[in-house]
């Protein structure tokens, strides 16, 4: 089956088309994937801009799509996938928008994706060795969400824990804007962050002691802006200065996913943990999180950060198990959509 897959819920344009083989253990070869990234484009307001991004991904879609069609060789589409939430209200409906105009060009259902399913489900794309039947714990750390999900089998989803104010990505956006680095600041950050373990700043670790699942990384960052308010304007520009903050910044927010994450593991005795979202593109969380004495998957880099090929997947799960609504013509996006 080749399924054309959509998804534009934040800043990333994105389109991929992948060829899915088998059912009982299904693998997935990735004929193209996508994605045109609008980061300079909102760097200059430290964040997205949502209406714009919505006029970008407009002008964008039909451009990707036949670039995508092309290095797919013109395979027939059987299939086509769109993410419809979480995410931003404009630019949710201008990829819907544009998959229901395909599915009524190529005649073909249109499955409706949830992005933070999709983020676990990335998982799967060129790896085998995960069953798809297991009790995991997964956790989902992107720009936009921080959630940890108890995992019975791909679907069956329970949220036992997630953030009470900014995501964990958002506050490396938001510690990046602070300092004064640019967007988005996880990268920027990681890439600072290289002498890790320098003790002269000491940040707090919000929650990590308290016995329930949830996140809160606001304390975080206005701890952030009060050390960098405190300092001399000659330190705040200063390499070590923003080298030690860099670092620190990533560690605290490691050892409050990692604390949290292996209690959640250990409480429900898990078999794994799968990892998911922008944020596990980072080497260091990476790194540290295999250090632990549970399995820990999580997906290739370039599957970590939005793209589109992780919705294929999760569409051609959601076909077989016949999880989408047959009229595709009422499908509507939901901003603040959860599983
Ligand atoms: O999943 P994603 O691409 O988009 C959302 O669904 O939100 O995640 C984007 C987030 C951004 O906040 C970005 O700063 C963060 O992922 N991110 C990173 C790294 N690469 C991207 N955070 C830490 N380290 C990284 N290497
Ligand atoms: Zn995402």
């Amino acid at each position: 089956m080749i399924i054309l897959a959509i998804e534009t819920s934040c800043d990333d344009t994105c389109i991929a088309i992948i060829k899915t083989e088998g059912k009982k253990k299904p693998k997935f070869k990735i004929l193209s994937n996508l994605v045109s990234s609008q980061v300079k484009l909102h760097a200059k307001y430290g964040g997205v801009y949502p209406t714009l991004a919505k006029r970008e991904h407009q002008k964008n879609l039909p451009l990707i799509l036949k670039k995508a069609l092309r290095q797919a060789q013109g395979k027939p589409i059987d299939l086509i996938a769109v993410t419809i939430g979480h995410g931003l209200d404009p630019c949710l409906w201008a990829g819907l928008n544009f998959a229901k105009d395909l599915a009524g060009k190529f005649k073909k259902p249109l499955i409706p994706v949830n992005h933070i399913e999709a983020h676990i489900l990335a998982n799967l794309i060129d790896r085998d060795e995960i069953s798809t039947k297991f009790l995991a714990v997964a956790l989902v750390v992107s720009g936009g969400h921080t959630g940890l999900f108890l995992m019975k089998g791909i679907g069956q989803y329970k949220l036992i824990g997630e953030t009470r104010d900014d995501a964990a990505g958002e506050c490396f956006d938001k510690a990046a804007r602070i300092l004064g680095l640019g967007y988005p600041g996880g990268p920027i950050i990681s890439k600072l962050a290289i002498d890790q373990g320098s003790a002269s700043i000491k940040l707090p670790r919000p929650m990590i002691h308290q016995k329930n699942y949830d996140f809160s990384f606001s304390g975080l960052k206005t701890a952030i802006l009060y050390d960098f308010k405190s300092r001399s304007p000659k330190v705040r520009k200063s390499k070590k200065y923003i080298k030690e903050m860099a670092a620190e910044i990533q560690q605290a927010i490691i050892d409050v996913l990692i604390k949290k994450t292996i209690k959640a593991a250990r409480d429900y005795r898990a078999k794994a943990i799968i990892l998911g979202g922008g944020v596990v593109a980072n080497n260091e969380l990476r790194k540290q999180f295999r250090k632990q004495d549970v399995k820990v998957y999580a997906p290739d880099i370039k599957y970590c950060t939005d793209n589109a090929a992780m919705i294929g997947v999760t569409a051609y799960f959601q076909y077989l198990q016949g999880r989408y609504p047959k009229n595709w013509q009422r499908i509507a996006v939901s901003a603040n959509l959860r599983i």
